[in-house]
């Protein structure tokens, strides 16, 4: 299969889909990348690299849209790139359509097998092509209080591990799922205070047994979120309801009570964030203070850190690719489960009934699903 690799060309975006060592697998495979010229620079990888490793590099990214059987993308394609898209192409990428229904229409028009890496899903529920974005998000998010709590930013000048003599922040974590996981074990990791809360007790008895006890675990409720809150130095918000907004469990009076100077950091603000002063913020200018609290709340928290998100997203995405470019798409969709959820369209229909239900357009089943 010819598979191609275009620069990622998203205001900000420096990751791109496929490392020189993923290039060297698929051809052993006796696959035919062709990557854009560049397209490695943002996370560290040079042409030489990905030509060592058997690729073609190209400077014209028409030619391999032009010539790819699969491409192989990190985010949605933008304006530029639709006049590519020609049916029966195969794309892969996060696509999120069921929040852009421009984009889902432009896709349709096109006919393209459009592939969404949020939507592929294991049989236990879970989202492989997520995961590795919210780890690095949940690690970072700590790193990111840390900076909020410097004196520059309006913080209380209070480094997280403290100094001996001297104790530690206290650290507020909100969800216990990949990302406060997460968040929860660089704190600990940091020698700070940690409490977690979530509503699921299985996610806390969870952590509480690989913290081996060094950390406090409560049942979400609004008043022991306050309680928390209240004492916190720095708050993580790391809730997810699938599929629905946050809920708001830090109101601004709650804000009214912590201690000026205190700062949160808000990774569920894609999905509208938990906290009722949350608004989203960018790189360029990732901080803002309401009520005397440093806000940190940047919906792309891995694109600080585009090398280890391209390697944590390549080392997952990989395998999928493999089996497509081996075995065709629809010998690959036939057989894995969770690739085939990764369809969204295909032939100007809609298969993922999540895209249709978002905008009222009709959907039909996948057509590799077996047949009951
Ligand atoms: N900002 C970013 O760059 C970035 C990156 C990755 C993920 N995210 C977002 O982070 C959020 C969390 O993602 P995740 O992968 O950890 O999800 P997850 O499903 O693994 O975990 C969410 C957790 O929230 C818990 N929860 C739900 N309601 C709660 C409540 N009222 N109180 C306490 N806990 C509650 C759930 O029980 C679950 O354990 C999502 O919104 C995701 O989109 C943001």
């Amino acid at each position: 299969m010819i598979i191609g690799i275009p620069k990622e060309i998203k205001a900000g975006e420096k990751r791109v889909a496929i490392t020189p060592q993923g290039v060297d697998a698929l051809v052993a495979h006796h696959h035919r990348v062709l990557v854009e010229k560049g397209a490695g620079e943002g996370s560290g990888f040079s042409d030489e690299e990905f030509q060592k490793a058997g690729a073609i590099l190209l400077q014209d990214v028409e030619e391999i849209w032009n010539q790819a059987d699969l491409i192989v993308k990190v985010k949605e394609p933008q304006d530029q790139e639709i006049p590519f898209l020609h049916p029966g192409k195969i794309l892969f990428t996060y696509l999120h359509l069921a929040a852009n229904e421009e984009l889902t229409r432009k896709l349709l028009h096109s006919r393209i097998i459009a592939m969404g890496y949020e939507t592929v899903q294991e049989r236990d529920g879970s989202l492989p092509l997520l995961r590795p974005m919210s780890e690095i998000a949940g690690r970072a998010s700590i790193l990111a209080g840390g900076m909020c709590l410097e004196a520059k930013y309006g913080g209380r000048g209070i480094l997280l591990c403290g100094a001996s003599g001297v104790p530690p922040a206290k650290v507020v974590i909100l969800g216990a799922g990949i990302v406060g996981a997460n968040a929860c074990k660089v704190a600990v990791g940091m020698g700070t205070r940690v409490s977690i809360l979530d509503i699921q007790p299985e996610r806390l008895r969870y952590l509480h047994d690989i913290t081996q006890g060094h950390i406090t675990t409560f049942i979400s409720n609004r008043m022991t979120i306050s309680e928390e809150v209240s004492e916190a130095d720095l708050v993580i918000g790391a809730v997810l309801i699938p599929g629905a907004q946050a809920p708001k469990l830090v109101t601004r009076q709650m804000l009214k009570r912590m201690k000026p100077g205190s700062a949160l950091v808000d990774v569920s603000v894609d999905q509208g964030g938990c906290f009722e002063t949350t608004r989203p913020t960018t790189h360029q200018d990732p901080t803002y203070v309401e009520e005397g609290v440093v806000h940190y709340c940047v919906a792309n928290i891995p694109g600080a850190y585009p090398r280890t998100s391209t390697l944590a997203l390549t080392n997952a995405t990989f395998p999928y690719i493999l089996q497509i470019a081996d075995h065709g798409v629809e010998k690959a969709l036939t057989e894995n489960e969770a690739l085939r959820k990764g369809l969204n369209l295909i032939d100007g229909k809609i298969v993922c009934e999540g895209v249709a239900q978002s905008f009222g357009l009709p959907w039909m089943a996948n057509p590799f699903s077996p047949r009951p």
